[in-house]
Order: C-alpha cells, then structure tokens, then sequence
C-alpha cells in the first residue's frame, strides 16, 4: 500500500529548475504517468521519490510520512532505469533474483516469485542467457522482472520500454497495465511518447521544463486541455490551434473559414483549437454546409485518413476515417461542431465556457 506524494517540490542544478513547485499525490493501487518531453524533469521526479535526491524545497510524501530524510532502502520502492542497470557477468535468472538474493530471501520463495514474473513477462526460455545474448526487448523484460519479484509499496519506471521496437512496445505496454493491476500496486511511469501515456495511465501528470501544467485522467486531459501546450502535445496529429477574432454573434478563424455561431464562445478568447477528428470535411457543392477550403495533401493511412488543407491563411488537418474520395487541390466544405471548439486566452490558458 503506497501513496505518494509530493508538496511544493522543487530540485535544482546550479541554474536549472529540473523540477519547480511540484505538487501532486499518486493513490495507492494508481497507475499513474509523467509525461513530458526530454529534459522536462520526468527522471529527476522518480529519482526524487526513490530517494536518490533530495529536494531543495517541499516535501516527499510517502502513505502521508514525510521521507525527505528517509534512505532509499527504507522507502521500500522499486525502480526499473532508463538504463535498465542489467548486471553484464550474472544471468538474466541471477539478474531478476539478485534483489531477493540480497534481502536473503528464502530460496524456495524465490523459485516462486521467479516462476511467477517469468511467466507473467514471457522470459521463462531465456533465463539462462546474459544480458549480451538478449535482444533490446528481453532485456527490458528482465529489467521489468527484476522490479517485479520484489514487493515492493511502489513500482517506478522510467521510460521502461523505449528502447522496443513499435510493434513490441504496444504489446508490452498491454502487458504492463494488466500486470499493475493483478499486482494491485502503486505504478509510476514515465514516457515522452503521448499514445504510450495515455494507453496506460488511469491518470497523468504533463510536464513543461519541470513544471506540472495539468494533471488527470487520459480522457479528461484530451477532452479540456488546461493551455495550448498541453493541447498541443497530446493527440496525433496534434490540435489545430488558430487565432481567433470576435465577429458578429461569434467568432472567427483562419480568415473566417471556420466560423463558430455561438454565443457561449468566451469573449476573451484570441486562439481557438480544433482537433482533427473534430473538422468536418465535405465536397463542395454549391450551398454546402461550411466554408471554402483546399486540399494542400492527403495522406491515406488504412483506416484513417489525415487531410491537409488550406483555409485562409491558415493550414489545417482533418482526420477522416476510412479512405474518402479527396484529391489534392480539391475545394472542400469545411465545418466543426461548435461543443467541440477549445477557446483559449492571451497566454495560452484554456477558457471555460
Ligand atoms: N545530475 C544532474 N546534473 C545536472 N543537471 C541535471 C542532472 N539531472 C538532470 N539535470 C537537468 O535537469 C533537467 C531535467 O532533467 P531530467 O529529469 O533528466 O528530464 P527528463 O527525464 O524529462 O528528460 C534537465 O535540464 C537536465 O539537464
Ligand atoms: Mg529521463
């Protein structure tokens, strides 16, 4: 049973902030993500719960006890490296063991807790080999395994599977998030790759330059973006975000080829956002719902579509499903649902409607 918490949190060094006035509790039993772009302070957080380091200010906060003063030993939590740290002369089944070995764990537990792990990360028929004989995504796995065979209050993860080829990761982020949940343990875990987060986080915290700039569920990040940042960042491709003017009974952009007739539209909003599976996209045709736009590119992916068009000034993408029949250069009716728009203010915060 763990929860972690961090109050006011802030690590420097020397002149950079890696992490500024974090805040933040992780429940027990959450799998919960950090993420953010490199060098946004997602490794320097995890170290900060670890115990590697120690803030300058604020507090580390594990089951409501400070351990800013605490070993890492005593926090009882388990870490898998960016790095992995695999152990070169021992085995992968030496690797994994080695934590229970050092705590002196009874060996017939050990055979145990190994045959378990192995099975749940498919490791079994390599367990005799060194790291130099494994493939990138074995040795990942071992890594895994070798966190996972202890039992630990908290698993951390730092970008654990980066290193996998497209195809292995989203297996083995499947993998992880039901094994999180057959442990029924706290998980923290860190990646900069946006679909990664969001498949696996019951919540996420966004970094920017080691700031927290929202936290919550996938969903609720997607659907209300707290700042154009996070608009931007989650989401692929990402949201149009454009400049918007007052007109008349609403707003407009991109030279008034979007149009939103709302009277709820904030006033104070100067960019809008709309993102792509929200554009709707039609042939032209004389009265046609929706304003004039062209084709610029059509990128045809199987069962989606990523149309780019130009709007005014403005460039924009649609996602379409399927493969419609758009060409390039072809005029097109654009329009959006009007609840589907993100209004936005001078610097970038998101507005309530
Ligand atoms: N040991 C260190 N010494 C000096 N600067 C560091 C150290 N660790 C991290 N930093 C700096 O802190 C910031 C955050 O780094 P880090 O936590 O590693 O980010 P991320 O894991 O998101 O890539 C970066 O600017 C990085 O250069
Ligand atoms: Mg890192």
């Amino acid at each position: 049973m763990a929860e972690i918490a961090f109050r006011n949190v802030t690590k420097r060094y020397g002149q950079t902030v890696a992490v500024g006035d974090a805040s933040f509790t992780v429940d027990d039993n959450e799998f919960f993500c950090f993420f953010g772009p490199p060098l946004s302070g997602k490794s320097t957080i995890l170290r900060l719960i670890l115990g590697l380091e120690t803030p300058d200010q604020g507090e580390v906060l594990i089951d409501g006890r400070p351990v800013n003063a605490v070993s890492p030993a005593e926090r009882n939590v388990a870490m898998v490296f960016q790095n992995l740290a695999l152990f070169p002369h021992m085995t992968a089944r030496e690797n994994v063991c080695f934590p229970l070995v050092e705590r002196r764990v009874a060996a017939a537990d050990i055979e145990r807790r190994l045959a378990d792990v192995a099975a749940k990360l498919h490791i079994g028929h390599i367990l005799h080999k060194p790291p130099a004989q494994l493939s990138g995504g074995e040795r990942q796995r071992v890594a895994i395994a070798r966190a996972l065979v202890r039992d630990p209050a908290a698993y951390l993860m730092d970008d654990p599977i980066s290193a996998l080829d497209a195809r292995l990761r989203e297996e083995t982020r499947v993998e992880l998030k039901r094994i999180q949940r057959e442990l029924g343990k706290t998980l923290i875990y860190v990646t900069h790759d946006q679909e990664e987060a969001m498949s696996v986080a019951d919540r996420m915290a966004i970094l920017e330059g080691g700031r927290i700039r929202q936290i919550g569920t996938p969903a609720e990040i997607y659907d209300a973006p707290a700042n154009t940042y996070v608009a931007r960042l989650l989401g692929s491709p990402m949201m149009n975000i454009l400049d918007s003017q007052r007109g008349s009974g609403g707003v407009v952009a991109a030279d008034g080829a979007i149009r939103i007739a709302d009277q709820a539209v904030p006033g104070e909003a100067t960019s809008i956002g709309v993102r792509p599976e929200d554009l709707k996209v039609m042939p032209w045709v004389e009265g046609a719902e929706g304003t004039p736009a062209r084709v610029y590119e059509v990128e045809p992916l199987g069962g989606y579509t990523v149309v780019t068009l130009d709007a005014g000034a403005s460039r924009l993408r649609a996602l379409m499903r399927g493969q419609p029949d758009i060409r390039t250069e072809a005029q097109v009716a654009l329009s959006c649902d009007p609840r589907r728009v993100h209004y936005f203010g001078q610097g970038g915060g998101a507005l309530a409607r």
